[in-house]
């Protein structure tokens, strides 16, 4: 971790080191311009690392929420050149990004019938989304329990390892010359009505000509950010749980596999290296991450009803996350009404899955100024009384 010279300057600053602020800063150093510093009390401490990392742009769809859908069908399609690229970038290092596709099955007749409707849905807007029997699912993965009636498959929506991805991202910024500086920006540093760089809690300043926001579900509450620049994003309390698949038991999935248990969005992410992750719940009590004894008994049990067979593995991890949600809970990405300002920031259940592409489409407009055309639908203008969406804040 480096330190900084006093009076500090930049070009870009990037406040907060997640996935985002480190995929941001990586690919606003490699296009320019010039120098880039992120600044984070604990870099990659946030929701990635807890997260289990499906990339599920067509199974996380929600009803009335399509542009979302393009944007992530738009990083899904990126996914597997950016993580190729990043490896290289990183010096080698593997992000566990996996082609499996993923599996949504329905318990009973009810939520059949919503998974019917789903699958309507999908094939109304062309999606890569296929009918399968409690018989036919079951065959794809024989773990699955017998009362299983029916369900998706979706062959697009694949997983990536979130910890390894920022461990890849951390270093591809080092190498990258990115400085990334260990401390927490306590305001931000505005002038002439323009964000011009962040004081840190090491009392050190950063001057910078362009200041990107992602700092997840703290972003709006940076002190000296104007009222209204950006909206309130909740943090929305995710509790997951790391379980390992002993050899002897593999392949125990080869799919990711989801459902719908009494109203609660339920998923199992198998990795290659044994891990089985079992996510999530979604809470929405302000910004504690304990892990609760109801919690892990909640996921366990409507786990367990989808695949009995997990009882019997052993239980590595259990630990909790925040996500950012904004007031549509779709992302903040680019200007803001403050000049030198920029949102990457407020992806909700998607950071992981929009790494990608927020990285193309904010680092585009660092260099250019305009606002690329799949990010319009998405700028933190979209809050604020004047909506004009292009050469915002530039
Ligand atoms: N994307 C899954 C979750 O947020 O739980």
């Amino acid at each position: 971790m480096s330190r900084l010279l006093p009076g500090a300057r930049t070009d870009v600053l990037v406040i907060g080191g997640g996935v985002i602020g480190l995929a941001v800063a990586w690919r606003a150093a490699r296009r320019g311009p010039g120098n880039v510093i992120v600044v984070d009390p604990g870099h990659g401490r946030g929701a990635a690392g807890v997260a289990a990392g499906m990339l599920a742009p067509v199974t996380e769809l929600q009803y009335g929420e399509e542009p979302l859908l393009r944007l992530g069908m738009a990083s899904n399609r990126r996914y597997a050149d950016f993580a190729a690229e990043l490896t290289e970038a990183s010096g080698g290092l593997d992000t566990g990004y996996r082609r499996c596709g993923t599996i949504a099955v329905a318990q009973d007749s009810d939520d059949r019938e919503e998974l019917r409707e789903l699958h309507a849905f999908h094939q109304r807007l062309g999606l890569d989304s296929t009918w399968l029997t409690g018989r036919e699912a079951r065959r794809l993965e024989p773990m699955l329990a017998p009362a299983v009636r029916g369900g998706l498959h979706v062959a697009d929506d694949h997983q990536v390892d979130p910890r390894r991805l920022l461990t890849a991202l951390y270093a591809a910024c080092e190498r990258a010359n990115v400085l990334l500086h260990r401390a927490e920006a306590v305001e931000l540093l505005v002038e002439g009505g323009r964000a011009v760089g962040a004081r840190l809690s090491t009392g050190e300043t950063v001057t910078a000509g362009q200041v990107v926001l992602a700092a997840g579900p703290h972003s709006h509450r940076l002190p000296g950010l104007p009222e209204g620049v950006l909206p309130a994003i909740r943090p929305v309390k995710g509790q997951i749980l790391r379980l390992r698949v002993p050899d002897a038991y593999r392949p125990f999935l080869s799919r990711n596999v989801r459902a719908v248990v009494r109203g609660q969005h339920l998923y199992i992410v198998p990795r290659e290296n044994g891990e089985l992750v079992i996510g999530a719940t979604t809470e929405e009590q302000g910004y504690g991450t304990t892990v609760t004894a109801g919690g892990v008994y909640e996921l366990l049990r409507d786990a367990h009803e989808l695949i009995p067979g997990i009882t019997e593995l052993p239980l590595a991890e259990t630990s909790a996350g925040l996500r950012p949600g904004s007031p549509d809970n779709a992302p903040l990405l680019g200007p803001t009404a403050l000049p030198g300002l920029v949102a990457a920031t407020g992806h909700y259940r998607n950071g992981v899955l929009l790494t990608p592409v927020t990285a193309d489409l904010v680092s585009e407009y660092l260099a250019t100024g305009e606002v690329p055309e799949l990010a319009r639908p998405f700028t933190p203008l979209r809050f604020s009384p004047d909506r004009s969406t292009t050469k915002a804040s530039a």
